[in-house]
């Protein structure tokens, strides 16, 4: 496949960066993932909003506005204009010998490219969830390539059989290991307010929307581990996740919820739809 790499489209296994990149050694960059449906983009304009504050909040010079059409050019180059795809950019500070401190004026490295990705029949799966400790950093808004603590928390959840992970921190659930959590109460709809705690999900916000819209009502409040036994619905949304229902969710030793029931999370992927 073809990259883009600082101003080049390369073969991948001819696309290489520095062993002092700073991406590479501290993992100090940030990424953004975007969906392309049918080669048309969802959200564009969000997705680079929140790359441009994630690269201001750790001061790494870069402007995004010219990435647009950079990713419209890797979704063709890649063949995907007519099917589902998500385009991947990582921007990482740049080449420096290694210091903990910022060095002056690198110049950041950007890589980006297009693949094929199955956004479809994302209604009929079910999600089984394990719930893990959520040992991330404090900065959870900020999409940093530093994903230590989340590989190693959804690489404990796959090789045990789950889906995806619920994380939680003192006791509350923030959100999974690569998409945003949702729970339904009551008939009401709790996802983890915005802060540090999360990233702030294009698509969370979307089904927020959608929910204010159509009159059902949403708490952003965080649900604690002693409230599962209230809930009757869960669901997970993101780029690639899209909305999926959550069947049950496990400690490492027994079951912890099991969905009761499928109303609201049926309805908003219907509506997801329509988008
Ligand atoms: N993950 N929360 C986390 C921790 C995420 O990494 C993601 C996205 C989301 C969902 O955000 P959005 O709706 O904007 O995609 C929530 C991407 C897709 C990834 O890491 O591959």
């Amino acid at each position: 496949a073809e990259v883009y790499l600082n101003g080049k489209w390369l073969k991948h296994d001819q696309a290489f960066v520095s062993v002092f990149d700073r991406g590479f050694m501290f993992g100090d960059g940030i990424y953004e993932v975007t969906p392309f449906y049918n080669g048309i983009p969802f959200k564009l304009k969000e997705h680079l909003e929140r790359l441009q504050y994630c690269l201001n909040e750790v001061q790494i010079e870069f402007d995004v506005t010219s990435l647009e059409k950079i990713m419209l050019e890797a979704v063709s180059r890649a063949g995907l204009s007519k099917s589902d795809a998500a385009v991947y950019i990582q921007i990482s500070r740049g080449t420096a010998p290694r210091t903990h401190f910022f060095p002056e004026n690198p110049t950041p490295v950007i890589l980006l490219y297009s693949f094929p990705v199955n956004l479809e029949k994302f209604e009929t799966k079910r999600w089984k969830l394990l719930v893990s400790e959520d040992k991330r950093w404090h900065r959870c808004d900020i999409k940093t390539t530093a994903l230590m603590a989340s590989i190693m928390a959804n690489d404990e959840a796959i090789s045990l059989d789950f889906e995806e992970n619920l994380l939680v921190r003192k006791g509350y659930f923030t959100e999974a290991s690569h998409s945003s959590a949702f729970f339904v109460k009551y008939k009401t709809v709790y996802t983890h307010p915005e802060g540090p705690n999360i990233l702030s999900g294009i698509t969370r916000k979307q089904i927020i929307l959608l929910c204010k819209n159509s009159g059902i009502k949403v708490k952003e409040k965080a649900v604690h581990l002693d409230e599962l036994v209230e809930v009757d619905e869960i669901f997970l949304t993101g780029t690639t996740t899209q909305v999926v229902r959550v069947e049950s969710v496990h400690s490492r030793e027994k079951e912890l919820f099991r969905a009761r029931k499928s109303d609201i999370t049926t309805f908003l992927q219907n509506e997801f739809i329509k988008l």
